[in-house]
């Protein structure tokens, strides 16, 4: 293989365990596999997930869905974002749990249902100041009284999604909003309801006494930490993913030559360079050249020069005589006791750890692994 992306499940495993434990047990747990499982694939992850006793997995449309449904008929899935009006059927097609987030949406759930003999199962969000989806906070209540009214639409969930997890106020008013909400829902409904707001980044300040029952992961669990002041960086999880490439040359080049396109490194003396068999169009990106590093035989070497989308550039100036084109290359993980993160490498490359994540590209295979300790 050229470039390949190793997923350990084993440690996705030991992750959920590890963060299960360090949250009260009464918390249910939302497993976010949404685009393609944060790149680990959506298949293997979610049925690993599934093996390992979470709650629910959560996805952002139909379509990725209804690939988890092909797996498992009795999987519960939350749909995350919203429905297309052309999507409705699939809810009770593939039995899907819907996140409602305006009255229009009463109507059309209402009649897929009616057709059907069935009910829709629906999650409410609220909207508590994010600016992006969910009924707005002031108009929540009005919205649950339209939900009891219908028959045919069952109120399992009630969620919101903080902002800025890292804006201690900011945070407290969108949990002091939600609360309101979730205070004028009759106690009818409340008995089952599943009320989540916390993910990978506000869980430092999780509540522990609250009206909250779930927390909704994605990072974390494949074992990257959102923040390093996180009280979870101290959560040893493991990272899940890690890349490999090969080299494909490895040449020597005279001073003063520049190096890759735009000529953005110069050699300062004869140089060894090796020419990595991976660029941006595998999952290096393409602002991490001149700063990031990778790793060969344990050692690190600089990455030079502006990544291309099929090859990169390490200088090997320093690396033993007897390495040679076919020597494996790690850019993200580690070799002997050198270790590249993931989320160094999104900072190298000014980019954020879930973005590097999911630009992981189709031309990379996933291999899978299940028992590393
Ligand atoms: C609505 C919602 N909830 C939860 C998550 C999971 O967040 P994290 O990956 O930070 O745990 C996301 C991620 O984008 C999301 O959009």
């Amino acid at each position: 293989m050229r470039s390949w992306a190793e997923i350990d499940l084993a440690a996705l495993e030991r992750n959920l365990d590890l963060i299960r434990r360090a949250v009260p047990p009464k918390m249910k747990y939302v497993s976010v596999v949404k685009a393609d499982a944060y790149g680990h694939g959506i298949l293997p992850t979610a049925t690993r997930l599934m093996q390992s006793g979470v709650d629910l997995l959560a996805v952002a449309n139909v379509k990725e869905a209804a690939e988890i449904r092909e797996m498992g008929s009795g999987w519960p899935i939350l749909v995350l974002g919203p429905l297309l009006e052309g999507e409705d059927s699939a809810l009770l097609e593939y039995d899907l749990t819907a996140t409602l987030s305006s009255p229009a949406e009463i109507p059309r759930f209402q009649e897929k249902a009616k057709c059907k003999g069935q009910k829709v199962k629906v999650h409410l969000k609220v909207d508590t100041g994010m600016g992006r989806l969910g009924i707005w906070w002031e108009d929540a209540q009005a919205l649950i009284q339209e939900i009891e009214k219908v028959d045919e639409i069952e109120l399992r969930g009630l969620l919101t999604h903080f902002a800025d997890p890292s804006d201690l106020d900011f945070t407290s008013l969108q949990r002091e909003r939600f609360k309101k909400i979730y205070d004028s829902i009759p106690a009818s409904l409340k008995a089952d309801l599943m009320v989540h707001a916390d993910n990978s980044s506000s869980l430092l300040h999780l509540e522990r006494d609250s009206i909250f029952n779930a927390i909704r992961i994605g990072l974390l669990q494949f074992g990257v930490s959102p923040k390093k002041e996180s009280l979870f960086s101290d959560l040893p999880v493991e990272p899940v993913l890690s890349f490999h490439s090969k080299l494909a040359v490895v040449k020597e080049l005279p001073a003063q030559t520049t190096i890759s396109y735009g000529r953005q490194h110069q050699l300062t003396r004869k140089s060894k360079i090796g020419i990595v068999s991976a660029g941006y169009g595998d999952a290096i990106p393409l602002h991490c050249g001149n700063r990031a590093q990778a790793l060969v035989r344990g050692q690190s070497y600089p990455i030079i020069g502006r990544v291309t989308m099929d090859q990169t550039v390490v200088d090997l100036t320093d690396a033993p005589d007897d390495l040679l084109s076919g020597e494996k290359v790690t850019l993200i993980g580690k070799q002997e006791d050198q270790e590249i993160l993931l989320s160094k490498l999104a900072d190298d490359a000014n980019t954020i750890p879930w973005e590097l994540l999911c630009s992981i590209t189709k031309r990379v295979p996933r291999v899978y692994t299940t028992n590393r300790e």
